[in-house]
C-alpha cells in the first residue's frame, strides 16, 4: 500500500465516540502540513521528460509557421509536437457522442479557435530547455478579428442549459402578472467571465507500457476520465490506472480531463518515455473551463401586501464558437421564491474563447446574485424590510414544479442568521449608518439555495478477522476533506473504531465513486459506503446467528448491533460477540460485500431536494473614495446530516469567501482588440486575501431531510456561494443608496 492511498495512519485527531457528528481534523492534514502528500506533478518516474506547452497568442485564425527546427535545435530539446507528427488518435477529438463529451483541442489541425489554445507541445530533459524550446518556436499567425463580449455575435436559444436542461420554461403568465402588479421593477445585472486558479494547476505525469497507461493526474471524476482517455486512445478502460490522491482545488475545472491533459499523454506516446507536463498558470485562462459572462434582466411584480405576482428572469450568456455549454443563471428562479408566474429564459453568443465548463455553482452563483439583488430592489420598492419580504414570498413547495421540499429549514436559517448578525435594528432606507470614522455602513441579506444531488457511486467494504475493516471507493479530495468525512462514514457503517479502518480512495483501480461535482460527492459516495458496510455486515451476522457455537444463535440478522468491532443481540447486549471470533471460528481470513449509492427514483420524483442557507452581510464604504470592505459575514444553513461540522464549517466559508469575491474581486478582462484575457496571472485577476476576507460566521442548522438518502446528506460544497455576492451587493446599496448593476462592483460605479 502506497502512502498516499492510506490514510489511516497517524490520524491527527482524537477520536471519541461514533465517527459520524464528530469534527475530526483532515486525516490528511498530516500529510500535507509535513509535505508528505504526494501530489500529481511530484511524481518523477524513471527516464521522465518534461512536457511545456505551447499556446496561442491569437484568439482566432491559424498557425502559419513554427519554427520546430530552431526549438528542436535546443540543448536537453527531445522532441516538439506538432500536428504534423501528433500521434494517431482513435476518434476525432472534435467528436461528440453525448453532452457531456466536450471537444478538446489535441493539435489535429493548424486551426485556432481561442487564446492560449495549445498549438505544439515541447519536450525536453528539463523543464528550462522544453520552456526555453517552447519560447523558440516563434510562431506566425494569420489572425482574424476576435468576437469578444456578450454583444460580441449574433445571439440565438440554445437547445439546453447547464446539464441539458431546456433554455426556455414557464408557469403561469408573467405579463398578465406583471399586469396585475401595484409595484414592479426591472434591473439588469451583469457578471463577469471568471477563470479558474485552484492552487494546483493541473498536471499529469503519464507512463506508457505498451497499450497500458500509468497516470498521475488530479481529477474529479477518476471513472469519467479513464473512460475518455479510454476513448481517445482506442484502449480497454481498466488498461489506464490512474492515481489522483489528492487535488489542490477542483472547483469544476477537473471534472472532466482536459486538453493539456491529453496533450501529456500523447508527448509520452511521441516520445516513449514518462513525460510530465504541468499547465503554468496563465496557460489555466483557456483550456480547463471557465464560468462564462452573463447580463440578467429580472422584472418582478408585487401586489399590496408584497407578494410576488410575476417573476420574469431572461439571462445572456457567451458558450465558446466550436462547443456547447451555457451558463443557467436564470434557472435560479425556479427554486427558491413563490409566484403566480415564473418565467425563465437564456440566449447565448459565441465568441473566441476556451468552451466556459463547470466552476463552483455554475448557474446558481451568477443567477442568484442577480435574483438577490433584484429581490432586494423588490422589497424596498414596496416598502419593505427585506428579511421581511423574504419570509412572505419564500415558496412552501418547489415554485416551477410544486414538490414539497424543506424550506422550514430555510425560515429556521433566516431566524439565527438574521439574530446571530443582529438584522432586527437595521434601519430600512440606506445612507443612515456611518461609524465612528465616518465610513458609510450597510446591511444586506441573501438567501442561498443548492440543489441536493446524488450520482452513481460504488464502493467495497471487508472485515477482516483481525478485526479491523477495509472500505475502497474511487473517491476523489479535492482538498475538503472528502477522505476524512468518508472514512467516518465508513467506521459507522463497519461498525468499527475508526482507528481500525483501512480507508482506500483516490485511484481509478477501486470502485467507481462517480464524480466530486455538483457538492453531491458526500451523498453519494457517502451512501455507497453505508450500503457496502451494512451489506458485510449483514454477511458476518448470518454467519454468527447460524452458528449454534455463538451467543447471538437465533438471533436473525435484523436482532443484532455492530458497533466497536462486535454484534450484540438487540434484545440483550450483554450477549455478543467480536468480529475477529466470529470470522475465526467460520475459518475466515475476511469477508467482503459491495454496495451502491444512487438517487431513490420514487423519492426524486416526489419531492425537492435542496440545501437552504441565509447571509448577512455588513460593509463600510468609504463616503469620499468609494473604497468597499466586507466587515462582517454570518451565514446559517441547513444541509440535512453534517458528517463533520469543522469541515462542513470551512465548506461553507470556502463559499462565503468565494461570495466576496464574486462581489468584489474577480473579473477577467479581456482586450477587445485581440481577444486575449489581459490579467491571466494571479497578481493581476483579483481573488480575496485575508486582508480583505472580515470576521465570517458559519451557523450549521440541524435539518432532518429523510427524503434525500438514508443519511440524510445534502451536499454543502457550494451553497455558500450563493447567498453572500447578493447580500454584499446589497449591503452596498444599503451604505451607498446605489445600486450595483456590474460585478465585481467597482469604486467607479459608488461615485455618482
Ligand atoms: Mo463543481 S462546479 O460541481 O466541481
Amino acid at each position: 500500500m502506497t502512502l498516499e492511498l492510506s490514510l489511516n495512519q497517524q490520524p491527527a485527531h482524537a477520536r471519541q465516540g461514533s465517527s459520524i457528528g464528530q469534527p475530526l481534523t483532515r486525516r490528511d492534514g498530516f500529510l500535507k502540513v509535513t509535505g508528505g502528500a504526494r501530489y500529481a506533478a511530484d511524481n518523477h518516474p524513471p527516464g521522465m521528460l518534461y512536457a511545456v506547452l505551447a499556446v496561442s497568442s491569437i484568439a482566432r485564425g491559424r498557425v502559419a509557421a513554427l519554427d520546430t527546427e530552431a526549438a528542436k535545435a535546443h540543448k536537453g530539446v527531445v522532441e516538439v509536437m506538432t500536428p504534423k507528427n501528433r500521434p494517431a488518435l482513435a476518434i476525432d477529438p472534435d467528436a461528440k457522442d453525448n453532452p457531456f463529451m466536450f471537444r478538446l483541442d489535441l493539435l489535429q489541425n493548424d486551426q485556432v479557435r481561442y487564446p492560449n489554445q495549445s498549438i505544439a507541445v515541447v519536450i525536453a530533459e528539463t523543464l528550462e530547455a522544453a520552456t526555453e524550446g517552447a519560447a523558440l518556436l516563434s510562431p506566425r499567425y494569420e489572425a482574424l478579428p476576435a468576437r469578444v463580449g456578450l454583444d460580441g455575435a449574433k445571439s440565438f436559444v440554445p437547445r439546453g442549459v447547464g446539464i441539458g436542461g431546456p433554455a426556455v420554461q414557464h408557469k403561469g403568465d408573467v405579463e398578465t402578472g406583471l399586469r396585475s402588479a401595484k409595484t414592479r421593477i426591472e434591473a439588469t445585472y451583469e457578471t463577469p467571465a471568471q477563470y479558474h486558479n485552484a492552487m494546483e494547476p493541473h498536471a499529469i505525469v503519464v507512463a506508457w507500457d505498451g497499450d497500458r497507461l500509468s497516470i498521475d493526474t488530479p481529477s474529479q471524476g477518476l471513472a469519467m476520465a479513464q473512460g475518455r482517455i479510454a476513448g481517445l486512445f482506442g484502449i480497454a478502460p481498466e488498461n489506464i490506472h490512474i492515481r489522483s490522491p489528492f487535488l489542490g482545488g477542483g472547483f469544476g475545472s477537473k471534472g472532466m480531463i482536459s486538453g493539456p491533459q491529453v496533450l501529456g499523454i500523447l508527448a509520452a506516446r511521441l516520445v516513449g518515455r514518462p513525460v510530465k507536463l504541468v499547465l503554468r498558470r496563465e496557460q489555466m485562462y483557456g483550456p480547463v473551463g471557465h464560468r462564462a459572462p452573463t447580463r440578467q434582466t429580472l422584472r418582478m411584480g408585487m401586489d399590496g401586501e408584497g407578494r410576488l405576482t410575476a417573476i420574469d428572469h431572461h439571462a445572456r450568456t457567451a458558450s465558446s464558437t466550436f462547443d456547447d455549454f451555457f451558463e443557467p443563471a436564470a434557472d435560479a428562479s425556479h427554486t427558491l421564491y413563490a409566484s403566480p408566474a415564473i418565467a425563465t429564459s437564456h440566449d447565448a453568443v459565441r465568441l473566441d474563447t476556451g468552451t466556459p465548463l463547470f466552476m463552483r455553482a455554475p448557474g446558481e452563483a451568477t443567477g442568484s446574485i442577480a435574483l438577490e439583488s433584484a429581490i432586494d430592489e423588490a422589497a424596498h420598492a414596496c416598502g419593505m424590510d427585506p428579511l421581511e419580504f423574504r419570509l412572505r414570498n419564500y415558496a412552501e413547495v418547489e415554485p416551477m414544479t410544486g414538490k414539497p421540499f424543506s424550506s422550514k429549514a430555510l425560515r429556521e436559517c433566516y431566524r439565527q442568521a438574521a439574530e446571530t448578525f443582529g438584522w432586527a435594528s437595521r434601519p430600512l432606507q440606506p445612507r443612515l449608518m456611518r461609524d465612528a470614522d465616518g465610513f458609510l455602513t450597510g446591511w444586506g441579506m441573501g438567501t442561498a439555495t443548492f440543489p441536493a444531488l446524488m450520482f452513481q457511486a460504488e464502493a467495497r467494504a471487508v472485515l477482516r478477522s483481525d478485526g479491523s475493516g477495509l472500505m475502497e471507493t474511487g473517491a476523489q479530495d479535492m482538498g475538503q476533506g472528502a477522505w476524512t468525512a468518508f472514512a467516518q462514514i465508513a467506521a459507522d457503517g463497519l461498525g468499527l473504531d475508526i482507528d481500525r479502518v483501512e480507508f482506500r480512495a483516490g485511484s481509478s483501480d477501486l470502485p467507481n465513486a462517480g464524480i466530486a461535482g455538483g457538492s453531491g460527492h458526500t451523498a453519494t459516495a457517502g451512501m455507497a459506503i453505508h450500503n457496502a458496510g451494512a451489506a458485510v455486515i449483514a454477511r458476518l451476522a448470518d454467519l454468527a446467528t447460524g452458528n449454534e457455537a455463538s451467543p447471538l444463535f437465533g438471533a436473525g440478522n435484523e436482532g443484532v448491533l455492530a458497533r466497536g468491532g462486535r454484534l450484540y443481540r438487540r434484545d440483550d447486549e450483554s450477549r455478543g460477540e467480536s468480529y475477529a471470533e466470529i470470522l475465526m471460528r467460520a475459518g475466515l481470513t475476511e469477508i467482503e460485500a459491495h454496495g451502491k449509492g444512487a438517487p431513490d427514483p420514487a423519492s426524486q420524483e416526489t419531492y425537492a431536494k435542496h440545501a437552504h442557507g441565509a447571509v448577512f452581510a455588513e460593509v463600510k464604504v468609504d463616503p469620499d473614495f468609494g473604497q468597499i470592505r466586507v466587515t462582517r459575514l454570518v451565514g446559517a444553513f441547513a444541509a440535512g446530516r453534517v458528517i463533520n461540522p469543522r469541515l462542513v464549517r470551512s465548506q461553507y466559508y470556502g463559499g462565503m469567501i468565494w461570495g466576496i469575491s464574486f462581489a468584489l474581486h474577480e473579473e477577467a478582462i479581456t482586450d477587445r482588440r485581440s481577444g486575449r484575457i489581459q490579467n491571466a496571472n494571479l497578481a493581476e485577476y483579483h481573488v480575496p486575501v485575508n486582508a480583505d476576507v472580515p470576521s465570517v460566521e458559519a451557523l450549521l442548522v440541524h435539518e432532518d431531510d429523510p427524503y434525500v438518502n438514508a443519511l440524510g446528506i445534502k451536499g454543502v460544497g457550494e451553497i455558500g456561494i450563493t447567498g453572500t455576492a447578493g447580500a454584499i451587493a446589497n449591503a452596498v446599496w444599503h451604505a451607498t443608496g446605489v445600486r450595483p448593476r456590474r460585478f465585481p462592483i467597482r469604486i467607479e460605479d459608488l461615485l455618482g
